[in-house]
């Protein structure tokens, strides 16, 4: 019912030759694999036109980030429409490194889901506990406000043609990964949380995904895929994470 996304964030890694490579090496790993999940890469801005033209007809293209404002006079910003202009069709909103090194609250994330829904772009909302609050028993309590906050903007069908990451805070980029257990009972509470939309809604895992974890994450019957980091940036990582979603 729900196709398996894995998405690859590249965050702020690689120059072009990298980004040539890697794709070269991706490419050819499905080539040899029969792997049909839905694949995602979300590279640097200034490498969006590059994946775009290089994979953009086995893979979707998605950012990093987008502005709230929709133009003008708001230097180092980029637009939802540049991002569709470089053939993105999704982009992260409110990945836990914007939140907590950029300082965007979860008024502005809002204001950035609601500028990518307007604008055709598919956001993929990121959201998760602190180990301080998953340690305290908050961690529903967190993800259901990160979701009210969205909610509350008033757009019509909020969670249609939107694909939520949870993302536990203390699994990013730590080699800690939520049990399936700890993730699947997350997972479930956000579905409940989107009502009848959460039926379609590709909710993903996100937080040191690799090879050797992704298969049993993926057998939870509420986690339909993965938000990659690190292991993104190898290929044959990647490709095994991907297979395994199928
Ligand atoms: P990680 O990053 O896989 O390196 O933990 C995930 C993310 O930040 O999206």
């Amino acid at each position: 019912m729900r196709t398996p996304l894995v998405a690859a964030n590249w965050k702020m890694h690689g120059t072009q030759a990298f980004a040539r490579q890697l794709l070269a090496d991706l490419e050819k790993g499905f080539a040899s694999s029969s792997c049909s999940a839905q694949v995602l890469i979300c590279p640097p801005f200034p490498y969006l036109s590059l994946v775009g033209d290089v994979a953009g007809e086995t893979v979707a293209l998605g950012a990093q980030n987008l502005s709230e404002q929709k133009n003008g006079a708001f230097t180092g910003e980029v637009s939802a429409e540049m991002l569709l202009d470089c053939g993105a069709s999704y982009v992260l909103v409110g990945h836990s490194e914007r939140r907590s090194l950029y300082g965007e609250s979860d008024e502005l994330v809002a204001k950035k889901f609601a500028v990518a829904k307007s604008s055709g772009l598919i956001p993929v909302l990121c959201i998760g506990e602190s180990l301080e609050e998953r340690e305290a028993g908050k961690t529903l309590e967190v993800v259901a406000g990160q979701l009210n906050a969205i909610a509350s903007q008033g757009l019509e069908s909020p969670w249609q043609d939107t694909v939520i990451a949870y993302e536990p805070v203390w699994a990013i980029g730590t080699g800690k990964t939520a049990t399936p257990e700890q993730a699947q009972e997350v997972h479930r509470f956000i579905r409940e949380q989107l009502g009848e939309a959460g039926v379609s809604t590709q909710i993903l895992y996100g937080g040191s995904v690799k090879a050797d974890n992704a298969v049993e994450l993926f057998a939870q019957p509420d986690i339909d895929g993965a938000l990659v980091g690190g292991a993104s940036l190898k290929a044959e990582e990647f490709v095994s994470i991907c297979c395994a979603a199928d």
